[in-house]
């Protein structure tokens, strides 16, 4: 059986990577999170509880998925010294891992990327061990993902925002990133070409712009203003006047991409993953109130951070090299999310 490894496989990309291998292959995964912000795996993986060992805890009849609660670093020390720790601690077998995913990040939205920077700054140092043990592993392939936080802040004002295209990153002509948290991910860009070329590696890097989805905190927009939109909020609070946009891109979107990205580059070439169109926050509450047939006054709170005026992406790149594009509408996501966050009131409401 195939082992793959999955870091921050308790945040929300980690979550939806792990079900995601579970659902379509027959292979194992290995993941990892401290907990800081994930949730644990009987909040939503919806699978039996199989064993545990020490730390680690199996689910699933089938016994396929194994979670880690560790901190990232603890791991990659230890694998450091040993490459078959994980083996020897935990009785499992295989020879070594194929895939490894490394979500693990201190990330948390604008709030924590405003609010703590040094805080999100600790990425620098989670990504250097990661890629001075990936480099010396050697494991099949590895996925790092960067953000769209990478890209020059100057290139996305109110008045002079482009669609952002790969090249708008240079390394030989370099603009300035978006706050700590994007030049973490501008750096880890950094390592993966070095890992690439230096060490062999096979790395692919991607930068999502917003992802969102059905089972994303509450601390990022989109599942907050569904939230307020399911218990029929009037007015409907937003960060800043609304008018700022992002490019939103569903979760299952994102990790299509990854697999098709991941067969396909190997020389940590980064690419954008987004739906090419920028929506504006106050798009975002006209699509989500309509769904649910109301029509709320906006009320707009403008201490809060917001960060760049307008973020979205050129998916020319994307298209050409990897025929690739993003199959879940505006209009369906939101649906989605609007039905979640539903759910979620109506739950509440019988509790
Ligand atoms: N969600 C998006 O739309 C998006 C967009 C661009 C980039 N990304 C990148 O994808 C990755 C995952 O993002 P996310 O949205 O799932 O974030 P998240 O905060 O939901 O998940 C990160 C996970 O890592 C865990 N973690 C943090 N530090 C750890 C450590 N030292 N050891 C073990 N676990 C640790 C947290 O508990 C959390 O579960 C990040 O690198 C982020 O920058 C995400």
């Amino acid at each position: 059986m195939k082992f793959h490894l999955i870091s921050g496989g308790c945040g929300f990309v980690g979550r939806n990577m792990v079900q995601r291998i579970y659902k379509t292959t027959n292979d194992a995964v290995v993941f990892i999170d401290n907990l800081l912000v994930g949730k644990h795996p009987s909040e939503w993986l919806g699978l039996p509880r199989a064993g545990k060992r020490g730390n680690m805890e199996i689910f699933g009849e089938d016994e396929r998925l194994f979670f880690i609660h560790d901190d990232f670093r603890n791991f990659l020390r230890e694998m450091g010294q040993n490459p078959n720790w994980v083996q020897e601690t935990y009785g499992l077998e295989f020879d070594k891992f194929e895939d490894v995913f490394h979500f693990a990040a201190i990330v948390g939205g604008r709030a924590v990327i405003d609010g703590d920077p040094m805080m999100v700054a600790l990425d620098l140092a989670i990504d250097a061990e990661f890629f001075f043990w990936v480099c010396r592993y050697q494991p099949a392939r590895v996925l790092y993902p960067s953000s769209s936080a990478a890209y020059p802040v100057n290139l996305q004002t109110e008045s002079g925002a482009i669609a952002l295209q790969e090249s708008d990153i240079d390394f030989n002509n370099m603009g300035q990133p978006d706050m700590t948290y994007g030049w973490s991910k501008l750096t880890g860009e950094y390592l993966a070409k070095i890992a690439a070329e230096y060490y062999d590696l096979k790395v692919t890097c991607i930068r999502p712009f917003s992802g969102y989805g059905e089972d994303q905190d509450l601390t990022y927009p989109i599942p907050a203003i569904a939230q307020r939109i399911a218990r029929r909020e009037d007015p409907i609070e937003v960060w800043g006047s609304g008018k700022q946009g992002r490019d939103f891109v569903h979760i299952e979107d994102v990790m299509d991409c990854i697999f098709v990205a991941m067969d396909k580059i190997h020389d940590g070439t980064a690419i954008n993953i987004g739906m090419g169109r920028l929506t504006s926050f106050l798009e975002i509450i006209e699509v989500l109130s309509k769904i649910a047939g109301y029509e709320p006054a906006i009320k707009p709170l403008l201490d809060k951070p917001v960060g760049v005026h307008s973020r979205y992406c050129n998916m020319d790149f994307v298209q050409e090299k990897l025929g690739w594009e993003a199959k879940i509408t505006m209009e369906e996501g939101m649906r989605r999310v609007y039905q979640a966050a539903l759910a979620r009131e109506q739950a509440a409401k019988v509790s």
